[in-house]
């Protein structure tokens, strides 16, 4: 991971937010490379979801009336648990906690709670399940826990709920009745445009409707580079249907995303599905399953799929005392429909992809030797730059004729021209940003105006008439 994270940096990706300040937790700026790269993958999702004659794309202010919040379940339930060391201060999510525990503590932890029960040999299995079972008992576990950051033990506060949304004020009055809250999920833009929606785009039950946006969290623990951060962007898509047909919709949907993060090239053994236990689900969801994604620190949810059913409507409708329902051409009566919701995080996905595209190989040089080359094997849709083009050196007309080249290409897809250094070392640099194609004049071109047509992955070069170039790449690209 700190590969990844570092060249990130390196190249222009990612940089940490107010970095000459010392930076602010939890939150990161994309650089040159980093937002043509998310602007690609959403890009990808948004013509995935919404070029189809049932979803409609919507984007909705981040600022939404306070009452929204509180229809919607989050003022009550968006909560986290949280305790305060009383020694440094330090302040921690509980179920963070616990989950970070080694099976040593886990073992020192049982025996405390409940003596004579766990002495002797026993398999770290048995540890992991004997205290995933005592988990209801966490109020009494938390103070024979020792604080991570200063070591002491017993000096945690009690549990307290902990609101994630942040909040500010509207006008120039910081009183109550200003209070309003950053969008800590962009799935109520929709809910309370839904019905607008519907009537300006005649569209009928089933059908969705798509957003992308930015969502702010006041994660307790932010890590893991891009993975919780306190400011992201999510890519949501509501689908409302009819109740009854929800569960034939749930594995439509499910079937889809699980599709789409394949096609777009992340490993299949790298994803899998994790359905939330009946305890564990959001206060809105019937049922849900996440795609989760292996990380190097393990395998982290990278979008869910939630059946809302009719939660949040039924909610808008008894907070706002506005009928949320739909009138059915079938029955001639009104419902409010059930909603599956695809929630996939950008920037959560954008790190998968980057961390799936990473790697280390042997690679031969140009004196005939060995070096090791890093290499990002984007998908060309997802790819920064597209082509690079360079001149093998800077005389006899090649400049002149790269430069050709590249004013041809420009306004079609993103290049980038390079004239300085050994052409290996530029043929590198554009490998680790995932660049599919270079293209490079010669001497030979001067001739009979080919050019040599690299492949990123392969690293084969094809000659290529100069003349052909554009239909050459751009099928290459789309295909
Ligand atoms: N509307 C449903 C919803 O927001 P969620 O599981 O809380 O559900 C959906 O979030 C997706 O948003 C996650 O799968 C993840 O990709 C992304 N996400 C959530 N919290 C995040 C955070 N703190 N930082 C980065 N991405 C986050």
């Amino acid at each position: 991971m700190e590969k990844i994270v570092s060249l990130a940096k390196r190249r222009g990706f990612v940089f940490q937010s107010s970095e000459i300040y010392g930076g602010l937790n939890g939150c990161w700026d994309y650089g040159p490379l980093g937002v043509e790269m998310l602007n690609n993958l959403k890009q990808q999702w948004w013509r995935a979801m919404t070029y189809r004659e049932d979803v409609e794309g919507v984007d909705a202010s981040i600022l939404m009336h306070p009452r929204v919040w509180e229809a919607s379940g989050h003022v009550e339930n968006f909560t986290d648990p949280m305790v305060d060391c009383k020694q440094c201060k330090a302040r921690y999510k509980l179920d963070i906690l616990f989950d970070e525990l080694s099976v040593k503590k886990k073992k020192e932890i049982l025996r405390e709670l409940e003596p004579g029960k766990f002495e002797g040999q026993i398999k770290d299995d048995r540890v992991i399940e004997e205290f995933e079972k005592r988990l209801e008992r966490a109020p009494e576990m938390v103070h024979l826990l020792s604080c991570p950051n200063c070591g002491n033990k017993g000096t945690f506060t009690d549990a307290r709920k902990f609101n994630l949304m942040f909040k500010t004020f509207v006008g120039p009055v910081e009183d109550s009745s200003a209070v309003v809250f950053l969008r800590p999920e962009t799935a109520q833009g929709i809910f309370v445009n839904a019905l607008n929606i519907q009537s300006a785009s005649r569209q009928k039950v089933p059908f969705g409707i798509a957003q992308i946006g930015k969502a702010f969290r006041n994660e307790i623990n932010t890590k893991n580079f891009l993975f919780r951060t306190r400011e992201f962007e999510q890519m949501e898509m509501q689908f409302f249907v009819k109740p009854g047909s929800d569960d034939h919709w749930f594995e439509y949907w499910r079937s889809e995303r699980m599709g789409w993060f394949e096609k777009l090239g992340l490993r299949k053994e790298r994803l899998r599905w994790h359905q939330h236990a009946p305890d564990k689900l959001a206060h809105y969801a019937k049922i849900a399953y996440d795609v989760e994604y292996q990380f190097p620190f393990g395998w982290g949810e990278i979008e869910g799929v939630h059946n809302r059913t009719d939660y949040d409507l039924s909610r808008h409708q008894q907070f706002s005392g506005k009928s949320m329902e739909f009138f059915d051409e079938e029955s001639k009566g009104k419902f409010i429909p059930y909603v599956i919701e695809t929630s996939a995080g950008a920037s959560r996905s954008f790190m998968a992809f980057l961390v799936d595209s990473y790697h280390e190989e042997e690679a031969p040089t140009g004196e005939g030797g060995m070096e090791m080359r890093v290499v990002l094997r984007l998908n060309p849709k997802l790819a920064p730059t597209k082509v690079a083009i360079f001149p093998l050196v800077n005389r006899d007309g090649m400049p002149e004729t790269a430069r050709k080249i590249e004013a041809d290409l420009r306004p079609l897809i993103r290049v980038f021209y390079d004239e300085s250094g050994a052409v290996g070392r530029r043929y590198r640099r554009q490998d680790e940003v995932g660049t599919p194609y270079c293209v490079t004049v010669d001497s030979q071109t001067l001739q009979d105006q080919t050019v040599t047509v690299r492949d990123r992955d392969s690293m084969r070069q094809d000659r290529v008439n100069a003349s052909q170039l554009r239909t050459y790449l751009t099928e290459k690209l789309l295909s």
